[in-house]
């Protein structure tokens, strides 16, 4: 049910972005202008960033007059497809693999069967300070798009980590696509967030989350487990 509704969320935003939700290419110029000011430096001369030294990088991802959608090569019909395009393993600079945040492929599960774009965490042009380039606005929903945040992800324990233990968790970037209303599966069968106490286990507020809940649980991007709990 709920996957459903995902997917024809999907299908219905690609509709919208190919038809006259174009950015016409003045916009799309101006907006480029605006990134190129903006955006944060990598030491490590990846693709997501260090425009300042090496402009040509746009051209890894947008090549214009060469695609169905000329703005931009990625499309969320696409989906996840094209960062998988590098990030599966193979190429002569290979990045980490991982699998989305799903639980398709996860015995255990506990809420109705999901699956995110990457793009609904992910700032494919990289964030100033949030690590991973993990987005400031998070999109709990594509379409109609519904975002979260600000999220601030400086730290991989306590503050401003994962699921840090204060009052607030709309800025959590593991809570609050939980705890909002938009997500498909609102409200969470067992506990939101990180505190596992109700559900038998601890309360791992400000600690790694990732300890458990891998990126990618099997270390197979093919079977869709990302986030999904194993063994410590
Ligand atoms: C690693 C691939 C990649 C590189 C390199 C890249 N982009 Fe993008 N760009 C994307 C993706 C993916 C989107 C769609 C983002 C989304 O849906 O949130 C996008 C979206 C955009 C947009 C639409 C507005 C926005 O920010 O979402 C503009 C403008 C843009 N890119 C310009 C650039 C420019 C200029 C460069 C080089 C300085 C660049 N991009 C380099 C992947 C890339
Ligand atoms: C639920 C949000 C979420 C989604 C969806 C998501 N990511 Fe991530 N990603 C994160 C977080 C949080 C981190 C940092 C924690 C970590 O290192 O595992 C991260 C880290 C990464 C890293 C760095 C891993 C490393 O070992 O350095 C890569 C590469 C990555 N993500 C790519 C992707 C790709 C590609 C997709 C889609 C197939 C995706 N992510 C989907 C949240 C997400
Ligand atoms: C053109 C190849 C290419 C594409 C397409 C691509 N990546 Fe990457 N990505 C890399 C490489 C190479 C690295 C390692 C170097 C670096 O950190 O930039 C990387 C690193 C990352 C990291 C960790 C580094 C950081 O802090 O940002 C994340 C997160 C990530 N990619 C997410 C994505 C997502 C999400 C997409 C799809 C929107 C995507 N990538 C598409 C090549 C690519
Ligand atoms: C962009 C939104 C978003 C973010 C960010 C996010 N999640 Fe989720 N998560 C979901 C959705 C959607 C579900 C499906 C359940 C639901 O609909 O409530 C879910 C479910 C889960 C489940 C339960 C799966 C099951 O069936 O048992 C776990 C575990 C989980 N998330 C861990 C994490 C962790 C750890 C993080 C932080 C790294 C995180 N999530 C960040 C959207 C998100
Ligand atoms: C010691 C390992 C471990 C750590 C660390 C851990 N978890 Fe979990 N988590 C689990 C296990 C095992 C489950 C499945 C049983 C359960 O629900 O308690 C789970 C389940 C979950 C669920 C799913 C609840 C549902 O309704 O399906 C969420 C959300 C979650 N964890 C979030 C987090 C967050 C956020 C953190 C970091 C602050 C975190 N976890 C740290 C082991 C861990």
């Amino acid at each position: 049910m709920k996957r459903m509704g995902v997917m024809q969320s999907r299908r219905r935003w690609a509709n919208a972005s190919s038809g006259e939700g174009r950015l016409p290419a003045l916009m799309l110029t101006l907006l480029s202008l605006l990134l190129l000011l903006t955006q944060r430096t990598l030491a490590n001369g990846g693709p997501h960033g260090e425009y300042l030294s090496v402009t040509d990088a746009c051209s890894i991802c947008h090549r214009s007059h060469r695609n169905q959608n000329p703005e931009l090569v990625y499309s969320p019909e696409g989906g996840n497809a094209f960062c998988y395009s590098c990030h599966d393993g193979t190429g002569a600079s290979i990045p980490p693999i991982v699998s989305t945040h799903s639980n398709a492929a996860f015995a255990e599960r506990q809420e109705a069967s999901f699956e995110l774009l990457c793009v609904q965490c992910h700032e494919p042009h990289g964030h100033e300070s949030n690590l991973r380039s993990v987005r400031e606005w998070l999109r709990v929903a594509v379409s109609p798009e519904v975002i979260t945040g600000p999220v601030i992800f400086t730290s991989r324990t306590g503050s401003d980590s994962f699921d840090e233990m204060d009052g607030s968790d709309v800025d959590d970037l593991c809570v609050t696509c939980h705890i909002n209303s938009a997500n498909g599966g609102y409200p969470m069968n067992c506990h939101p967030g990180g505190d596992h106490t109700a559900a038998g286990g601890e309360d791992e507020r400000g600690n790694d989350c990732t300890g458990c809940h891998r990126h990618d649980a099997d270390g197979d991007r093919l079977t869709r487990d990302g986030f999904m709990p194993g063994d410590e």
